[in-house]
């Protein structure tokens, strides 16, 4: 009988593949040992993992998660296994640690040798696109360059735009003694007071924790159904192109005494529409949230400490009440130690995660 070619693809593919995955396994290893005898690398404790999946500490990381106790989790972990140690998860080998050295090494001195990874890549790519969170190597480098540029150009020094949704709520903590000032800390600029887009804020929500899942299960998420995701993805994607829309709109008006917000000023740099969407998404993400959360976890931990507020106090007494310059921001040194000892104790991002490429 004659089959024709299209049984010659997958005979070709079938003998192809194996001999491919075969020569990338020999070659991962032979390029491991060689690192591993430079660097006089030892191997780490093994997480006692029970089952073949790593089911169990998926299981208990995710119990942790609901009852918010992740970080105490996190901790307990190290505490038991030491500042290294590895686990598999789903097949895939991950290396825990909290060592300053190998935190050094994968952030800072060998940057180029570690990259977002392919689970982290497919889980956020929806949301993301190919914005910066979503890049490594050269790519990463062109585009950072292009963001610090619009930082620069974004005035980020400026604090008008913060203390217009920051103070009234520190004015209802002020005055009211419910923790009703705390429900109300979603930033009125976001809410959907324009009609921009109907229940924005929630569809983010979704749509962020959407992709943590994808990541958490990486392949196996293609079993799970998605289109709830995937519209919560495009809510808030519409948001954005408004957002998008507008900026590239303004850009022609070259009034000089307009103060320009970040995405403007990144489009100063880039217009193109996709590019604009993701990384607006990107940095809504990054900043209204962290920012949120550092000033909570700030205002709870100087209700604690009462003397630490008193200190506080007295440090800005010589502003006599005006809001501090960016100068003046330099010299609150007991404001930075307090900053950095919040985000210490209560880290608002307390794991990250890279391949090694
Ligand atoms: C308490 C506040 C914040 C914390 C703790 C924080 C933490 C972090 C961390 C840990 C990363 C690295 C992520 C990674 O490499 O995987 C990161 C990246 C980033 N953050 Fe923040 N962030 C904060 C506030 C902000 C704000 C206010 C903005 C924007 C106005 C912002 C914009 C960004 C951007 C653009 C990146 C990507 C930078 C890059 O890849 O080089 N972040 N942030």
């Amino acid at each position: 009988m004659d089959v024709g070619p299209f049984c010659l693809v997958p005979s070709v593919l079938l003998l192809v593949v194996p001999f491919w995955l075969i020569l990338s396994y020999i070659e991962t290893f032979r390029s491991r040992s060689k690192l591993i005898r430079k660097h006089e690398c030892h191997p780490p404790l093994a997480y006692p993992q029970r089952g073949p999946l790593g089911l169990s500490e998926i299981r208990e990381s995710t119990k942790a998660f609901h009852a918010r106790t992740f970080l105490e989790w996190t901790c307990s972990q190290y505490k038991l296994h030491g500042n290294t140690f590895a686990s598999s998860y789903l097949r895939q080998t991950i290396i825990h640690t909290i060592e300053p050295k190998n935190i050094k090494a994968v952030l800072g001195t060998n940057f180029h040798h570690y990259g977002i990874g392919w689970r982290k890549k497919y889980a956020f790519k929806p949301l993301f696109g190919n914005s910066l969170f979503q890049l490594d190597g050269r790519a990463w480098d062109r585009s950072r360059a292009a963001l610090k540029a619009a930082f620069n150009h974004a005035r980020v020094t400026e604090f008008a735009a913060t203390e217009e949704e920051v103070d009234p709520f520190l004015d209802k903590l002020r005055t009211e003694s419910t923790t009703q000032p705390l429900l109300d800390l979603a930033p009125e600029g976001y809410q959907d007071h324009d009609g921009a887009e109907e229940g924005f804020l929630e569809a983010m929500k979704r749509a962020g924790a959407g992709c943590e899942k994808r990541w958490q299960l990486g392949l196996f998420s293609l079993l799970v159904p998605q289109e709830s995701f995937h519209s919560d993805v495009a809510r808030v994607h519409r948001y954005m192109e408004k957002r998008v829309d507008d900026v590239l709109a303004s850009a022609s008006d070259t009034n000089g005494s307009k103060r320009l917000d970040f995405l403007a000023c990144l489009a100063q740099h880039t217009t193109d529409w996709n590019q604009l969407r993701d990384e607006a998404c990107v940095l809504f993400i990054a900043a209204a949230d962290t920012l949120a959360s550092l000033l909570i976890n700030i205002i709870f931990l100087v209700g604690k400490y009462p003397s630490v507020w008193a200190r506080l106090r007295m440090e800005i007494e010589p502003l006599g009440g005006q809001s501090p310059s960016p100068k003046d921001l330099k010299q609150l040194k007991y404001h930075g130690y307090c900053v950095r000892e919040a985000l210490r104790l209560l880290p608002v991002l307390p794991n990250n995660s890279r391949e090694a490429s």
